[in-house]
């Protein structure tokens, strides 16, 4: 008898905390790991709801949330370029919302939602570009670059890096403002080119430049801004926005078709389009330009408004035929190569 009076509030303890325990969500992150840290533990400490992270490339999360459509365990998807999110949308992976933060932000991230029925929404954007470590490239005496053409020279044979445009969202970037810049068949000779000079093609876009800056590496494709926060982390990292002009993101947040916890994931969406969280980008030097007109930026982050940019056709490179046709000629025409 005294053992049972004994248990008795335990019992209760053990009752109660299911209920607790259910609020929860399962966040997939396809940006930088430091600011997808950032996100989930910002919206833990206001909400109370525990944030279960992923963090993957873009092109490797849409494949996930399309291997789980039948029973999705992911209940929001936040950051990664813009293109494959817009894929999910056509694929019907993801649900359209609209958000009551709408007002507040820039006309590129709202054209992004209205493109794709709202099924997603624009929450930064950056610009494509390339790195360098001029410490390296002065002590192999190789030429300093500045156009995307320049990256051909056979003098840079073994020092380029840039992802694969399966798994990253960068790297497709890369491809389809190749193709738009230049026209497609010379866009694919300037890739089949490359990849001569390519040491090794990564899962994660922004890896090429965090090798670059550690010195196992040359040169990096990649955005401008992941360039710029490893040169103000002190390495001997240079900036280059291409002289023939350069495609950019829309990093972009989609909300998870029949997902567990969808009224969490608005939570979780609404909150992300504030000012106040969008500022705190700076914290992680993550220098897009942020979605929320009054989020603050750093006089460190490239300004887009000076760098030669294209028209990126967004509807186009972003549809679920466009992508997997140019990812599947990438695959059989240039992947294929020697080098
Ligand atoms: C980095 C950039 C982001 C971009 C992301 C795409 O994290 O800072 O702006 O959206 O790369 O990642 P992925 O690995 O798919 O190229």
């Amino acid at each position: 008898m005294k053992t049972l009076l004994l248990s008795a509030p335990l019992l209760t303890v053990a009752l109660a905390l299911p209920a607790i325990a259910a609020e929860k969500l399962t966040y997939y992150c396809s940006s930088q790991e430091d600011w997808c840290q950032l996100m989930a533990d910002g919206f833990e400490a206001e909400t109370g709801i525990k944030v279960s992270m992923t963090r993957k490339s873009s092109g490797e999360t849409m494949a996930q949330i399309k291997a789980e459509a039948d029973n999705p365990k992911g209940d929001i998807w936040w950051g990664g370029t813009g293109d494959p999110h817009l894929q999910a949308a056509e694929e019907g992976l993801t649900v359209a919302y609209e958000s009551p933060m709408r007002g507040e932000l820039n006309d590129w991230a709202i054209r992004q939602s209205e493109s794709s029925g709202n099924k997603t929404i624009g929450i930064y954007s950056g610009a494509l570009g390339y790195g360098y470590n001029e410490d390296i490239l002065k002590d192999n005496n190789l030429p300093v670059p500045a156009c995307w053409k320049d990256l051909l020279k056979p003098e840079y044979k073994g020092h380029v890096q840039m992802a694969n445009p399966n798994s990253s969202g960068t790297a497709y970037t890369t491809l389809a403002t190749i193709v738009q810049l230049f026209g497609e068949e010379e866009g694919f000779d300037f890739m089949k080119g490359l990849h001569k000079n390519i040491n090794q093609y990564t899962k994660s876009g922004s890896a090429p430049i965090k090798a670059a800056a550690r010195g196992e590496n040359t040169i990096g494709i990649v955005f401008m801004h992941d360039a710029v926060k490893q040169a103000v982390s002190g390495f001997p990292i240079k900036v280059v926005a291409p002289c023939e002009g350069t495609g950019y993101e829309i990093g972009s947040m989609s909300l998870i078709k029949d997902s567990r916890n969808p009224e969490n994931a608005k939570k979780f969406y609404d909150w992300a389009l504030t000012a106040a969280v969008q500022s705190r980008s700076l914290e992680v030097n993550a220098f897009q330009v942020m979605s929320n007109k009054t989020a603050e930026s750093s006089p460190s982050a490239p300004d887009l408004s000076t760098i030669k940019l294209i028209d990126y056709d967004f509807a186009k490179y972003g549809s679920s035929d466009e992508r997997k046709r140019l990812l599947k000629k990438w695959d059989d025409e240039v992947s294929t190569l020697p080098r």
